[in-house]
Parts: C-alpha cells; structure tokens; sequence
C-alpha cells in the first residue's frame, strides 16, 4: 500500500490472544484507536489463536471467540478493506519460523521472561514446553511482516526485547536477514479501572465490575448503579484520581465515550451528585457500544463475509510472510524445494 508521495507507509503489527470475551477497557483503552492507524500505516492484526493453548481451551469456545473477535474489530470500525486481518493459524509460516527461532534463543533468556514465571506459578498443572517457547512464536509473529513498529502493551514490552536479541543473534551470524522491530505502546486510550474495584484495571476476571462489549444495556445499567463510589463527604463529581478514583475511573469512561473534558463534566454535574452522575455515565456506555454490538451480531450472521475476511487475509499475510520465511530457510542451510 502507498500513500500519496508514493513511498511506501510505515508497517505496523500487532497480536491479539482471543482468550476472553472483549470488554469497556479493551475497547477504550486500545481497539478504539486503531481505526485511524490506517491512515499512516500498512496494518496487520490477526487474532493469536496459537498462543491461546498454552494455557488449556475449551475448543468449541476457543472457535467462538476466534470468529467473534474478528467481528468485533470491523464492527468496531477496523475496515478490512485497509489492514489485513488475519487468525494466525492459518498462516503455517509462523510456526515453521517459530520453530527455526527456538534454536536461536537461550534457555537462559526465556527463563527470565516474567509472564512465563507468573503463569507457571499460576498454571501448577501445565507447565508445558510451550509456555516456556512462547516468546519465540511472537518473535516468529513479527519478524514475519518486517513491521516498523509492534504495538504492545507494557506486558509484553520484555517479549519484543526478546525477539530484539534473537534478531541480533540471528542477523550476527547470517547478515542482514531480519528487521529490527520497536516496541511501541500507545499512549491514545484511556486506563480504564475496574468498576466494582476501582484500584486494578478493568479485567475479565472480575466479571461484576467489568462491562463486556456483547453485555445487554440492562445488566450494562446494573452495573453502572452498582460502581463504586467513593466514600468522601463531599459527594460531588470531581477529577482526583488519587482521593475519589471510583468517580475519577467514572469521569474517564465518560470523557472517552462523550468527548467531553473533565471541567465540562464537572460543570454538567455541579450540584447533582453520585446518583445522577452513574446512570448518565452507564447510558452514554450503552450508546457507544449498542451500534458496535448489533453490528457485530449482523456480521456473525454473514458467516461467508467473515469467511472472505479471514480468508483474503491469511492469503495476503501468506505472501509476505513466505517471503521471510524462504530467506531464513536458505540462510541456516535447508535445501532448496
Ligand atoms: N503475546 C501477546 C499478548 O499476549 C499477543 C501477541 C502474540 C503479539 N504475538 C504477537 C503482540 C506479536 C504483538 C506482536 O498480548
């Protein structure tokens, strides 16, 4: 893709593990914002499906979410007419270079990578090897599509220091094969908290303080009522992250689904109080995220457009991807097809 100097735009990818139904904090805090990314950048985002059975799936939900992820992000404005989306097990590459990169990192390195430690510490039961390897398939995700820039989250800002070193390593002994990647994290989108614990980030795991995208306006409403407030006399709606974080987290979600800066928030409260504040806040929620929802559903309903989404997408990823992947097998050795 070119842009009108005719240079060729600045590539971009990204991953996304479906592992659980998307919520408020993704969409405000990330997914919201790459609809303009296209403008600058060649796009690629292709849902993770591979990584997702380090930890154990259940296959029929794993399938759902898969298809439904990718419908939420066109139903969210991603145009897959502009970025390439794509599910990563349909691109054999990855694995194939994955596996040539697990011989390029050090036992030693991925011992030290703290999602490994956290989530075998969590997953006593299945410590599997591919836990442990994992960061080498993310190398094998980016190194594929030569992109500029990897936006990610500060968890995995250590995985792509990782794919660094394997780069250095790599490009060491074979020259130039591989384009060094930049960790990038975003800083557009709102931090959203949790709404029934407004001390830790909105999180599946917390499901009565956390609004998914696919929740009905009426448990959506419920759960604004419910928000947590916080416990100081004076009751009014007022920006202090530090002394009221309950109203604060609220007055963030507005601001990001109204617009609205936080003076004009506070004067459009003035005098009004906790109880007024909530159910405006859970309504404009609702309205942001009713057209995002029945578009989703249309799309699940048009399988054979879902189908050609996916499909022209792994074929153009496909392409380019083969291309890394012919290079590497010729530099370590592999004869030739
Ligand atoms: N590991 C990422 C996560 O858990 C998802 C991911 C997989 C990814 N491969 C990637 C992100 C490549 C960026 C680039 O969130």
């Amino acid at each position: 893709m070119e842009n009108s100097e005719n240079t060729p735009k600045k590539v971009m990818l990204s991953g996304i593990q479906p592992s659980g139904d998307l919520h408020l904090g993704n969409y405000l805090g990330a997914i919201k914002n790459w609809a303009d990314r296209a403008n600058d950048y060649d796009c690629y985002y292709f849902m993770a499906d591979m990584h997702t059975i380090t930890v154990r799936q259940n296959p029929a939900d794993l399938r759902r979410r898969t298809l439904e992820q990718l419908a939420q992000y066109i139903a969210c404005g991603l145009d897959p007419e502009r970025n390439t989306l794509f599910i990563q097990s349909h691109v054999h590459q990855h694995a194939e270079l994955g596996w040539v990169l697990n011989c390029y990192a050090m036992f030693g390195e991925l011992s030290r990578m703290t999602q490994f430690k956290d989530k075998s510490a969590r997953h006593t039961e299945n410590v599997n090897g591919g836990l442990f390897t994992y960061p080498c398939l993310m190398a094998a995700d980016i190194l594929l599509y030569e992109p500029d820039y990897v936006p990610v989250g500060e968890d995995q800002k250590q995985h792509v220091e990782l794919c660094r070193n394997i780069v250095q390593r790599f490009n060491g002994i074979y020259g130039d094969v591989f384009k060094m990647p930049e960790p990038f994290i975003p800083k557009a989108g709102a931090r959203v908290m949790g709404l029934s614990a407004p001390d830790a980030k909105m999180s599946k795991s917390v499901p009565e303080g956390c609004v998914f995208l696919m929740e009905p306006p009426e448990d959506i409403r419920r759960k604004f009522k419910r928000a947590v407030t916080d416990s100081d006399t004076e009751r009014c709606v007022r920006y202090d992250p530090e002394n009221k974080p309950g109203v604060s987290n609220l007055m963030t979600i507005y601001s990001a689904v109204t617009g609205r800066s936080y003076d004009e928030i506070e004067a459009e409260f003035e005098g009004k109080g906790y109880g007024a504040f909530k159910p405006a806040v859970g309504d404009a929620v609702i309205e942001t995220l009713r057209p995002i929802r029945e578009e989703t559903q249309r799309l699940l309903k048009d399988r054979a457009y879902l189908e050609s989404v996916y499909r022209a997408g792994a074929e153009k990823a496909s392409r380019v991807a083969e291309r890394t992947l012919r290079k590497v097998y010729k530099k370590v050795g592999f004869l030739a097809k």
